[in-house]
Formats: structure tokens, sequence, C-alpha cells
């Protein structure tokens, strides 16, 4: 219920940003994702399909709510702060514990390897066992389906423009 609640009041935010443009907004199932960054819906449904493997049909949607439990401590904006974690702009690609200015934890510093969908999709399943004495307080992500959603999601909201 909450959940119609919200989307019909994201529905109604959208209505509203398109004031001043001379085209309405070309679909209303997938409106609330186009209020919620600069992409459109269909871009991040293009988007979406050029992932690899199973990633491609995930649900970005889901994948922005799973991501709600990481936004206290993370942003993923280009240039966007560090707060209790580090800043994950680019983060696929990048080795791990590279990102300017944060401060790791030993055992992060002593890793070494590339984030890539597959280390992602351990270190959410359980953040303490992947790589014992980190200090991301997080239990982790225990469903497979989320976890495919959010990394995702991360994909396309962490990849330089
Ligand atoms: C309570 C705060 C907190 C939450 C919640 C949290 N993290 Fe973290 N995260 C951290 C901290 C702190 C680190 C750095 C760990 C270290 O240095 O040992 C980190 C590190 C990471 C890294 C490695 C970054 C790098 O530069 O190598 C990734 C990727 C990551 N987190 C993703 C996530 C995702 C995705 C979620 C949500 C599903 C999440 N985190 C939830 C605090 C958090």
């Amino acid at each position: 219920m909450r959940r119609l609640l919200l989307a019909t009041v994201l529905i109604a935010a959208l209505a509203g940003c398109g004031q001043g443009e001379t085209q309405a907004p070309s679909s209303s199932s997938t409106a609330p994702v186009a209020a919620q960054g600069a992409r459109s819906p269909e871009e991040i449904q293009a988007a979406l399909a050029a992932l690899p493997g199973p990633y491609a049909t995930a649900n970005y949607e889901a994948g922005r709510r799973v991501f709600a439990q990481c936004r206290s401590c993370h942003t993923i904006n280009a240039g966007g702060q560090h707060r209790v974690g580090p800043n994950l702009h680019g983060v696929f690609g990048r080795e791990i514990g590279t990102a300017a200015g944060f401060n790791y934890s030993q055992a992060v510093q002593n890793a070494d390897f590339a984030w890539d969908a597959a280390q992602l999709d351990h270190w959410l399943a359980n953040p303490q066992t992947f790589l014992p004495g980190n200090r991301m307080a997080f239990a982790g992500v225990r469903d497979e389906e989320q976890r495919r959603d959010v990394i995702a999601y991360l994909m396309i909201e962490t990849a330089p423009q």
C-alpha cells in the first residue's frame, strides 16, 4: 500500500517536472524511474539491456530500492563525498581500496583485485567472511536476486558517463 502511494506521488512529481516542455513523457509505467535522475526510462532500459549476463534482465527499480540500504554510507555520483564508506562512482574495474581520499581498513588495503560483478556479489553476500577485518559494518544482502538487482543498478549508476 505504501509503495503504491509512493509510486503515485512520484508519478505526480514527474508530471510536475514536465511543465514548460512541449512534449509529455512518452510512457507512464516506468515513470517513477525517471524521477530519480537524469536518465529517461528509455535510456535506463537500453543501459540495462547492454549489461552482461544475468544483469541484462535485472530489475533496476528493485535495485534502486536495495541500494537504499547503502545510501547512508555511500554516494555514487561523480565527485560525490565520502561518508562512512567511500564514494562508489566508477567502482567497476577499479582496484579495491583506491577511492582517493578515503581511509580504508588494513584488510581492504591488503586486498588485491579489481571490482567486477562477481567480486561485488561475494562482498555483498557477506562482507565479513569475504574479507575478514574490513570496516564495512553491514550484514550483507542475503537474497541472490536482490544482489543481482543492486549490482545492475550500480553498473548503470556508477558508470562514468
Ligand atoms: C554502515 C555503513 C555501510 C553500509 C550500510 C554499506 N557500506 Fe559499503 N563500505 C563501508 C565502509 C566503511 C567501506 C570501507 C571498508 C574498509 O575500508 O574496510 C565500504 C566499502 C565498500 C566497497 C568497496 C569500495 C572500494 O573502494 O574498494 C563497496 C563496493 C561497497 N562498500 C558497496 C556497498 C554496497 C553496494 C552497500 C549496500 C548493499 C554497502 N556498501 C553498504 C560502509 C558501508
